[in-house]
């Protein structure tokens, strides 16, 4: 493995010890494709200052008829209910039930309670005028032990929740796999046994069977890319493993994971369209150097490439695997037929997109601008602009939709019972032009979910994150819109910002 690969792998030290650099450095951004394809039903005006209200209703930035306005959760992070109703255990329970894994020892044990409060929660999606909601399904609540026959139980949980938002226009975009893997398959090797892959598939196709006449998007896998890294490369989410070379196998099975389950859409004849949703960064040269701009090829390898040409070019970067080189476990785990599984046609592919990356010569990074309470995070709404058009100019015009952008802010619940989240709301509006810039240059964008709908578990940082709309006192689970969430709601309302 070269010094690169070693260097990418200490990514996150180098994010939280290095310095910002000066602004106004030599930056190598992304533009997009010259001759882009002409905007549909979508007018733009003046963009308003960042911060400042839209100046006046001709210059307002107009999103396309029907745009699926949305907000996002996933199962662990706000159901709780963790013993209930024949729910089995996942690496998730195990992982932040081991002192010292999480912030303040906090598990998703209770959570939002989402689990119980559902109705209540479906209501406030009403009032926010949302017409779309992204959720995942627990897999452990669906099979308990990873395989074998379905828990009704839990299948009716999803039938419940999936059914209430017909009832209120909303439309269900359903996750497969939110990261919380069935503790018995984690003891069985986990996503480095190729077998769990056809589990995998085996559930997707159960729950295909059951709300396939009721959910019109899948996604299959969310952000792979941070299973391989946050929980095989530095340790610090389940199943806190760090191994490179386990890794990037890892990496594979949840590519090819993700293949088997659209081909069991296929094969189960349902109407319903599916992608996998990946977290997309922007990776930019830290300065002009010609060894910045070679290290930077590589880590967009690592951190784009990788999954995106995989799924949509049915190859691995050559880059990328001539690193990893060919004795490690993932090119040699790499069998006949496998990359034409994980190409399977996908109707649209789901960017989420939190951060751009800076790279040095040496293949550090170093900040470039503001962070957020999340300290990988840096503020660079222009990122969102840059990663949705090379996503249309690399790998054609395939549909997207956004189902994760967001920012943890500091929120607190005045005694007047309102959450003055100004900054949030500021980060969702330069996001969201940003987002409007892309579609304006031709980006088939069809839909933005704002993470989160709700505060939750926000994994090794507990509750001490918020990223909610919607606040959520924990002693009482009362919910407060906050100011974001009102904001929102008109937006959606004017359908545009
Ligand atoms: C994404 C995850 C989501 C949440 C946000 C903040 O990487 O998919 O569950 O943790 O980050």
């Amino acid at each position: 493995m070269s010094m690169l690969t070693r260097r990418h792998l200490l990514r996150q030290a180098a994010l939280s010890a290095t310095a910002a650099t000066p602004a106004g450095a030599a930056l190598g951004t992304v533009t997009a494709a010259a001759g882009a394809t002409a905007l549909t039903g979508c007018q733009s005006g003046d963009s308003a200052a960042p911060g400042e209200p839209a100046a006046s209703p001709a210059a307002r930035l107009h999103f396309p008829a029907n745009f699926g306005w949305g907000a996002a959760t996933s199962a662990y992070q706000i159901e709780g209910a963790a013993k209930e109703d024949g729910r089995g255990e996942s690496v998730w329970d195990t992982f932040s039930r081991t002192p010292g894994r999480t912030r303040n020892g906090d598990t998703g044990d209770v959570a939002a309670d989402h689990y119980h409060r559902y109705a209540e929660d479906l209501d406030l999606m009403r009032d926010l005028g949302l017409r779309s909601y992204r959720f995942s399904i627990s897999w452990p609540r669906i099979q308990p032990d990873g395989t074998g026959a379905a828990n009704q139980r839990g299948l009716d949980f999803y039938r419940r929740l999936v059914d209430g938002l017909h009832e209120r226009g909303i439309s269900p975009m359903a996750t497969l796999f939110h990261w919380d893997l069935p503790q018995t398959l984690q003891d069985a090797g986990g996503w480095e046994s190729r077998d769990v892959a056809y589990r995998f598939a085996d559930y997707a196709a159960t729950v295909f069977a059951a709300l396939g006449d009721r959910v019109p998007v899948w996604l299959t896998i969310n952000e792979p890319k941070t299973v391989v890294q946050n929980g095989y490369l530095y340790g610090h989410h389940a199943p806190g493993r760090q191994d490179p070379d386990a890794a990037y196998l890892v990496a594979h099975h949840l590519q090819l994971a993700h293949g088997l389950a659209v081909q069991a859409l296929r094969a189960g004849g349902h109407g319903g369209r599916i992608g996998p949703a990946f977290n997309l960064h922007p990776c930019y040269p830290a300065d002009d150097s010609s060894g910045a701009t070679e290290a930077t090829r590589l880590y967009d390898g690592y951190e784009n490439r990788l999954y995106l040409d995989s799924a949509l070019k049915g190859s691995y970067p050559e880059d990328v695997l001539a690193d990893l080189g060919p004795t490690s476990r993932m090119v040699r785990g790499i069998r006949d037929g496998d990359l034409k599984i994980i190409s399977s046609p996908i109707d649209l592919l789901a960017v989420q997109y939190y951060t751009p990356i800076y790279v040095t010569a040496t293949g550090g990074t170093v900040r470039r601008w503001p962070t957020s309470e999340a300290s990988w995070q840096q503020i660079y709404p222009d990122g969102m602009y840059d990663i949705l058009t090379r996503v249309t100019r690399d790998y054609g015009s395939i549909p997207l939709t956004v189902t994760e952008n967001g920012l943890p802010t500091p929120d607190v619940l005045a005694a007047d019972g309102t959450v003055e989240d100004t900054g949030r709301v500021n980060f969702l509006r330069d996001h969201l032009a940003a987002a409007h810039r892309a579609v304006t240059d031709g980006v088939p964008l069809e839909s933005f979910h704002v993470w989160s709908l709700l505060d939750n578990f926000e994994w090794a940082e507990g509750y001490d994150q918020r990223w909610g709309l919607i606040y959520v006192d924990y002693p009482t689970q009362r919910r407060v819109l906050k100011r974001s969430a009102h904001w929102y709601r008109q937006v959606i309302a004017d359908n545009a910002l």
